[in-house]
């Protein structure tokens, strides 16, 4: 057990407007993650709001800078920190809603052109015959949608247009495994400007994702593929 100090990004359109810091002096368990925190001080405070769902990493739904880092607040555990304030704020680059809220349309308007299957080839089974349902759901299914890596990126903090690591990781899953999906398309998609070419590969958003993704790299290996494509085409993809 360790007493620490939590600061928390508090704003809300009207209430609390401009943006303050609220500081709490929080008896912290071993255990206990940022969530955890989050939830019993909202016991004293019902107005302070926070994403969240699964309290076991899997839903994306927590994502918040803590410390100055994008991490899941929900397993993200507090004395693992190592610092006596432990600074809570919203994700960047993403409009703010309330507190700890943020606006996650930008992300999917990014990323759900990509059109990523949910199934993947080795677990398809055709005979299978999923509802219509499971055939609409897209997502690329080691990614968590929890938009880390968006908010960790400086282009994406400098240019709304940039697709972003999220789509553009999720566009290279579609050329690795197409699962009859529209390779050229992708291909189109992101051979742009404002696509592969626009990133700057310091690897930010690898850092930061909690599930492996490794966005960056995914980048690079489009990049690799273009350039190989256009390569072998005599310039044309
Ligand atoms: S590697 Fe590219 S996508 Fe990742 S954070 Fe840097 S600029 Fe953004
Ligand atoms: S690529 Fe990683 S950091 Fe980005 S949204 Fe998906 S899981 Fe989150
Ligand atoms: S609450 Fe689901 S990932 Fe944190």
């Amino acid at each position: 057990m360790a007493e620490v100090t939590f600061k928390i990004y508090r704003y809300k359109p009207g209430a609390i407007d401009p943006p303050r810091y609220d500081t709490f002096r929080v008896d912290v368990e071993a255990h206990e993650t940022v969530l955890d925190i989050l939830e019993r001080l909202r016991l004293d405070d019902p107005t302070l709001t926070y994403r969240h769902s699964c309290h076991h990493g899997s839903c994306g739904t927590c994502g918040m800078v803590v410390n100055g880092k994008e991490v899941l607040a929900c397993v993200t555990r507090v004395l693992e920190l190592g610092t006596d304030t432990v600074v809570v704020e919203p994700l960047h680059h993403f409009p703010l809603v309330s507190d700890l809220v943020v606006d996650m349309t930008p992300f999917f308007e990014k990323y759900e052109p990509v059109g990523m299957p949910y199934i993947r080839e080795s677990e398809y089974i055709p005979e299978g015959q999923p509802s219509e349902e499971v055939g609409t759901y897209v997502r690329f299914e080691s990614c968590l949608e929890c938009g880390l890596c968006l908010s960790a990126c400086p282009v994406v903090g400098t240019d709304p247009e940039y697709l972003g690591p999220a789509a553009l990781a999720a566009a290279a899953r579609v050329v690795q495994e197409p699962r009859g999906q529209d390779v050229a398309s992708v291909f189109q998609m992101v051979d742009t400007e404002q696509g592969c070419w626009r990133c700057h590969a310091a690897m930010e958003c690898s850092e930061v994702c909690p599930n492996d993704v490794d966005p960056g790299g995914m980048i690079m290996f489009l990049r690799r593929e273009l350039l190989t494509g256009k390569a072998h085409s005599g310039g044309k993809r």
